[in-house]
């Protein structure tokens, strides 16, 4: 099989592997196509902590299940599904409180195990998850990222009361507007960005209000609309934006963070306290497949908007290449295999 293979920080190759074989309690997926994700771009250039080399990278990924390991039943051959990257042990405590995405033993596929940007991948049959014939297979690749704001909506709890701030508007920032548009249903909905097309993305996906912090102070911005945040979601994942985060928040607000920076950044105790904030992390997803692809079916989001670009796999290195340094036209490329 054909697999894209990250052999060490910096050297991308297309390889031939030997067919990967399903082991028990497993499926095989022949990949029909697979979403470029920042995550891949850290691993080909080795900025990414958990990753072992070489790696096939890929956690986005969507196909037909084309063969099953022991213990699993044969009917599901056939199925299109897309899988879950989150593989866990299912008896640590984090497995036992349902948060399978912090598993002690945590392995991320296309991370810590090989992924799907490979004509074929492996993985718990739990882990992949049947997509309705509704869902055309673009769409059904973009399942994942949209998991990403499905778990952190699931902590934050947003609501028709909520004014809600979103910090980025890459991907996951763009992610998250709509479904606190189509979704939750909040009432206002401003993003802060440093770059005016993805801010015209974000208009186009849901916000209702674009500021851009590269010209404009943000805090002055919101004082003259009379204009406190009670939902904060940073999508940027720059260390400074937390500090600035609890600042802006109304009282009894709640800010959801999902960045990896190891940066310190300097938060006071009164400022969080005084006003009551919660504060929540979240990375991948637990279980939130499901819901994310129900909400595709009833169409509360929109993930064709997202797709802008896609390659043959044989060109990945150029489907890399304008992800890393097309910021202003790029926001989701596919791969098809
Ligand atoms: P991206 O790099 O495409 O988008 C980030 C956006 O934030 C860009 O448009 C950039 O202009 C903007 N930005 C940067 N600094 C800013 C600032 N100070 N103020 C306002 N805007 C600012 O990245 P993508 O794919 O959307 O991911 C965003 C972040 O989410 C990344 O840091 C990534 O590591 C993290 N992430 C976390 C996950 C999790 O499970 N916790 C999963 C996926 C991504
Ligand atoms: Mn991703």
């Amino acid at each position: 099989m054909k697999s894209i293979t990250i052999q060490q920080p910096g050297t991308l190759v297309i390889e031939d592997r030997p067919q990967c074989e399903p082991q028990p309690g497993e499926v095989r997926i022949r990949v029909a196509s697979a979403g470029i994700c920042g995550s891949d771009v850290h691993i080909y250039r080795g900025h990414n902590p958990f990753a072992k080399y070489p790696r096939v990278i890929g956690h986005e990924f969507f196909g037909h299940i084309d063969a099953v390991g022991e213990g699993v039943d044969a009917s599901r051959i056939g199925e299109r599904v897309v899988g879950d990257p989150v593989v866990s042990c299912g008896t640590c405590y984090p497995c036992a409180v349902g948060r399978p995405n912090v598993c002690a033993e945590l392995q991320v596929i296309g991370v810590h195990r090989d992924g799907g940007f490979s004509e074929f991948v492996t993985l718990p049959a739990k882990n992949a998850h049947v997509v309705p014939d509704s869902i055309p297979d673009n769409e059904a690749t973009m399942v994942e990222p949209f998991t990403i704001a499905a778990n952190i909506c699931s902590q934050m709890h947003p609501g028709p009361l909520d004014t809600a701030l979103v910090y980025g508007a890459g991907p996951m920032g763009l992610t998250t507007i709509q479904a606190l548009r189509g979704v939750y249903g909040v009432k206002e909905i401003i993003v802060v960005d440093r770059i005016d097309e993805r801010l015209a993305m974000a208009k186009a996906n849901g916000a209702d209000r674009v500021i851009n912090n590269a010209h404009l102070c943000l805090k002055t911005e919101l004082e003259a609309l009379n204009i406190r945040p009670t939902l904060i979601v940073d999508a940027a994942c720059h260390p400074s934006i937390l500090p600035e985060a609890i600042s802006l928040a109304s009282p009894a607000a709640r800010i959801g963070i999902m960045g990896f920076s190891a940066d310190p950044c300097v938060l006071s105790q009164q400022a969080i306290t005084s006003k009551e904030l919660t504060i929540y992390s979240s990375r991948l997803n637990s279980n939130r497949f499901p819901q994310v692809i129900s909400w595709m079916a009833e169409q509360k989001i929109q993930p064709e908007k997202l797709i802008t670009h896609q390659f043959p796999y044989t060109q990945v290195l150029e489907a890399m290449n304008i992800f890393e340094k097309d910021q202003k036209q790029c926001c989701k490329v596919l791969l098809k295999f």
